[in-house]
């Protein structure tokens, strides 16, 4: 910003909008822990997300939603921090959007460090050396809110199709028939640092068995990969329904999700299971072939709960 410029040139400039990013959140449809040991999880996007808006500032900062508590805008001061060292601090404040609900498993926090990360790029002065890309800015945001993250949550969200993945690499998908699903939001739920580590804790107690769930996880998400590639939504909802078993097998579960996946099945779902860490609450998934029905339906009997066309 120029010194000779007037003060009211200079506020102008100031406000300007000079970059906006955008990131979805996801849903696991198979996969879920297995992948943090290594293995496949199939996972794709929703349609609402988080958007971040930089404009034009004295110096490269994060207005951090009114309704944080203490602890996630510390996290939140954090992750920005590492993002702006990443991209080059450009000049900008950075302000945030979502429609995605807020930690239910959703893929809210990789949706916002992938928003931020394409924001800040988008507003980095060009510069001489390596640039960080968008995976890696939003990899290093997701390490602050998750600890040890497998990376399918901002890698999914920046891919923005179904993919399936593994240890780091992406494989999109294209869907031979559309994928509606139902998303039921339960309510509060154990975070997922917690319960990654509660798992970790009893697989490392008994590694063999819980090796065996693991490897039966990732067969079910590369089944899964094939059914969203030749169409057979019948079969991918066999497999959720499989999935949610092996999940209540790691004690993932709970009365409530259960309740939920087996009312979601009663209505005609071809699958159901819980989405993301799990434990109890959090959001339940429903595979539907008429999906908005199966809402206003739900909806009509208090559900919290929402459709969204993953692909297609
Ligand atoms: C979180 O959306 C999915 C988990 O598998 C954790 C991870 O992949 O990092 C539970």
């Amino acid at each position: 910003m120029s010194e000779v410029r007037s003060p009211q040139v200079k506020r102008a400039i100031l406000g300007a909008e000079v970059a906006a990013g955008f990131g979805p959140g996801k849903v696991i449809l198979l996969g879920e822990h297995g992948v943090v040991y290594g293995e496949p999880a199939l996972a794709a996007p929703l349609r609402v997300g988080v958007q971040a808006v930089a404009r034009a500032a004295e110096r490269c900062s994060v207005v951090c939603p009114r309704d944080l508590s203490p602890v996630h805008r510390r996290a939140l001061e954090e992750a920005f921090a590492r993002a702006a060292l990443l991209t080059g601090a450009p000049k900008v404040q950075v302000s945030l959007k979502s429609d995605l609900p807020v930690s239910m498993g959703l893929g809210s926090s990789a949706a916002l460090s992938v928003a931020v990360a394409r924001a800040l790029i988008a507003a980095a002065p060009p510069r001489p050396g390596r640039k960080a890309s968008e995976l890696e800015v939003a990899l290093a945001m997701e390490k602050v809110f998750h600890g040890t993250p497998s990376g399918v949550d901002h890698a999914t969200s920046a891919c923005g199709n179904p993919v399936l993945f593994k240890q780091g690499k992406v494989k999109p998908l294209v869907a031979k028939r559309p994928i509606d699903v139902v998303v039921v939001l339960l309510g509060d739920r154990p975070s997922t640092k917690d319960t990654v580590r509660g798992l970790r804790e009893r697989q490392a107690r008994w590694p063999d068995r819980y090796r065996r769930l693991f490897r039966e996880i990732g067969h079910v998400a590369r089944e899964g990969a094939e059914a969203v590639t030749s169409g057979e939504l019948e079969s991918l909802g066999d497999l959720m329904n499989l999935n949610q078993g092996l999940l209540c097998a790691l004690q993932l579960s709970s009365d409530r999700i259960d309740a939920m996946t087996r009312e979601l099945r009663a209505m005609g779902a071809l699958g159901a299971k819980l989405t993301g860490a799990g434990g109890d609450g959090g959001a339940v998934i429903g595979l539907f072939e008429d999906a908005a029905g199966a809402v206003r339906t739900l909806s009509k009997n208090g559900v919290n709960c929402f459709a969204s066309r993953l692909a297609g």
